[in-house]
């Protein structure tokens, strides 16, 4: 469910009519809706009322400071992945003791830096990594809160860029290995070992893959506590789908995500934690792009919107589908037309759909991108020197800019000429 619904025959963003962000921003620009948000991460929280719990948004999917703030209000945790988003919840009032740190390549000054600030745990992934936390905790006269992250080797049935719990995978070590690995950190007098994490993937639209690797956790969880440590907190990483096209079959919700969870892992006792990004941000944003021109190639129109690859690079990259809709609500019965939708960046890549059927649209309508919230504007970037395009958060009847769009001259100056030049 999203808060982005024709009313009076117009597009809205909650109780804010998109035309008239898009004549305030200019095009194109993504909008968020505030109740989405805080509508989804409730879904969440509620889906595992009853065990001691916490919520920690994976930032990566939309990391706006705004969209942020709005989460940790309500209560989230934040999953940071690297130095920045660390400071960007940092920079938001996140306290560090809800702050977990995942990530394959922590550096020691991102380590030191999530010391220094306080932080939850760090999800560790390698006995290398392990060294240098161990080496910089004690060299800052600290003990740093591990889990290691367990590879289960679980398929989880998505597209393969996103698929993280194989056993080819660069992610985790090796659950065959957890014993010995579990017992090197708890040598360490550096590392306080609390856990044990897994995330398998992200955009998971079945429960199975999932409930086959937290039974493997459950299973090591006993194993490990036979062996002396004390396992108290089970990191389940994030990863639920989302529905991207209105006609598929939804994937299950976040309450029967949590009933299994209950089901696989509440006799142990142990406080959990889920990493959701997708869920949380995917429909609380759209992108909204204006058609430039309609071009009519040999056998087939080409849409070319202002919106490109690398303001929403999700098609290019994973042939992701996303739904694009009219602004301005179709009639009952209207015309449909069939199209390729493309930017206007130089590459063939840069195609968002093709032989996508859909009411017909000309040049200077607006139209929106659905589920574009989360891994939408932080994948962005300026190639073909297009700027960064800006976020709007909209509340009920109110909106605002939460990251403008930078000038070219802002852009452009960034660059520094040598002074041989
Ligand atoms: N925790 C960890 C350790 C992760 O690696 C991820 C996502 C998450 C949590 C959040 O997963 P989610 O709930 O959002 O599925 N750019 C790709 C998705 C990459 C996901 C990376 N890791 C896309 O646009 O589909």
């Amino acid at each position: 469910m999203d808060h982005f619904l024709y009313r009076n025959g117009a597009l809205h963003a909650e109780d804010v009519p998109v035309a008239e962000i898009a004549a305030a921003v200019g095009t194109p620009f993504y909008v968020y809706s505030t109740a989405t948000l805080l509508r989804h991460f409730q879904l969440f929280d509620e889906a595992l009322e009853g065990l001691d719990h916490l919520v920690c948004y994976a930032m990566k999917a939309a990391s706006n400071q705004a969209i942020l703030k709005t989460l940790a209000k309500a209560g989230a945790g934040m999953d940071v992945v690297s130095g920045g988003e660390y400071m960007r919840a940092k920079a938001v009032g996140v306290p560090g003791d809800k702050i977990v740190f995942s990530g394959v390549g922590k550096t020691a000054a991102e380590i030191r830096l999530a010391l220094e600030g306080g932080i939850r745990q760090f999800n560790v992934e390698s006995e290398p990594e392990m060294e240098v936390l161990d080496a910089t905790a004690r060299a800052m006269g600290q003990v740093a809160p591990i889990t290691i992250r367990v590879n289960p080797d679980v398929d989880a049935r998505t597209h393969a860029k996103i698929a993280t719990g194989k056993s080819e995978n660069k992610f985790g070590i090796p659950i065959s290995r957890a014993k010995e690995v579990y017992a090197l950190a708890a040598s360490m007098p550096g590392l306080d070992v609390v856990g044990i994490d897994v995330h398998i993937g992200s955009q998971l639209t079945d429960l199975v893959p999932f409930e086959l690797a937290y039974r493997k956790v459950a299973e090591l969880t006993t194993q490990l506590r036979a062996e002396g440590h004390d396992i108290r907190r089970l990191d389940l990483g994030g990863g639920l789908g989302i529905p991207y096209a209105r006609d598929n079959q939804a994937p299950p919700l976040p309450s029967d995500y949590g009933a299994m969870v209950k089901r696989t892992l509440g006799h142990l006792g142990c406080e959990i934690e889920i990493e959701p990004g997708r869920l949380i941000a995917g429909n609380a944003g759209i992108m909204v792009s204006e058609v430039i021109y309609v071009k009519s190639g040999e056998d087939r129109d080409f849409l070319i919107i202002d919106g490109a690859m690398n303001d929403l690079i999700r098609p290019a990259m994973y042939e992701a589908y996303h739904d694009i809709v009219p602004v301005v609500e179709p009639a009952p019965g209207a015309e449909q037309a069939t199209f390729d939708i493309v930017g206007p960046v130089c590459e063939t890549g840069d195609t968002f759909a093709r032989g996508r059927q859909m009411p017909a649209v000309t040049a200077g309508d607006l139209v929106a991108f659905r589920s574009a919230g989360a891994y939408g504007a932080v994948m962005s970037s300026e190639y073909n020197s297009r700027p960064l395009i800006p976020e709007v958060l909209v509340n009920g009847d109110q909106f605002a800019v939460i990251r403008r769009r930078p000038t070219f001259d802002e852009m452009i100056n960034r660059d520094t000429i040598p002074e041989w030049l």
